[in-house]
């Protein structure tokens, strides 16, 4: 589901937890662990600043009262970009992982995208990571690879491996 803005501060407990479990799995997602509650909400306001401000949609999975998967559709600002967006932040909780939850809410964020006009959107991961596998069986295309590109939860840099999607969108022009 897209959370609105309220729903979204609602669940920030959740959000954090979420994500602090996501830090703790290993996954390069921005953050070295150990990442304290306060920090992970402190981080879910900057989200809540950006879905204010129009930039941003946040797509989640909640069970139970719980949110066990979210991702994010970071829109971009600049005049020549706005057709384009970027498939940011997808976690799935260690608990609810190979139920196919991360491959819905991609295409729920798709949906959301191209209601709002955008054509292509770009994504990328850690290469070995679960992600790119989950990237590489969605079908999209992988356009190249950085070496050193961010730093592991252990401490070394990894390389990152980038991919877009074109989405069809027969609403926009293309010039
Ligand atoms: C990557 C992640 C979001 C996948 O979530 P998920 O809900 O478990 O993924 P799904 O169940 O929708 O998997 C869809 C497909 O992706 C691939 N895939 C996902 N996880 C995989 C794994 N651990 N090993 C191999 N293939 C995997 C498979 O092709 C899978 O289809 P299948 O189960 O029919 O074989 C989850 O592992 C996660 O949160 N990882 C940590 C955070 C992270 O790395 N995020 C990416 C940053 S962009």
């Amino acid at each position: 589901m897209v959370l609105s803005i309220t729903e979204a501060e609602g669940y920030v407990a959740s959000l954090a937890e979420l994500l602090m479990d996501a830090v703790d799995s290993g996954a390069s997602i921005g953050f070295m662990p150990p990442l304290e509650p306060a920090e992970a909400a402190a981080y879910w306001r900057t989200v809540f600043d950006a879905m204010r401000a129009g930039e941003r949609e946040l797509i989640a999975v909640v069970e139970g009262g719980v949110v066990i998967g979210a991702v994010q559709l970071m829109c971009e600002g600049r005049a020549n970009g706005r057709h384009r967006a970027e498939a940011g932040k997808l976690f799935v909780h260690r608990r609810a992982r190979r139920r196919g939850l991360a491959r819905a809410l991609l295409a729920e964020l798709e949906r959301v995208a191209a209601n709002r006009g955008i054509t292509l959107l770009l994504m990328d991961t850690r290469k070995g990571g679960e992600a790119e596998k989950l990237c590489d069986s969605l079908g999209y295309t992988r356009w190249g690879e950085v070496p050193e590109y961010a730093r592991s939860t252990n401490g070394e840099l990894h390389t990152t491996v980038f991919y877009y999607r074109c989405l069809v969108n027969t609403n926009v022009p293309k010039q």
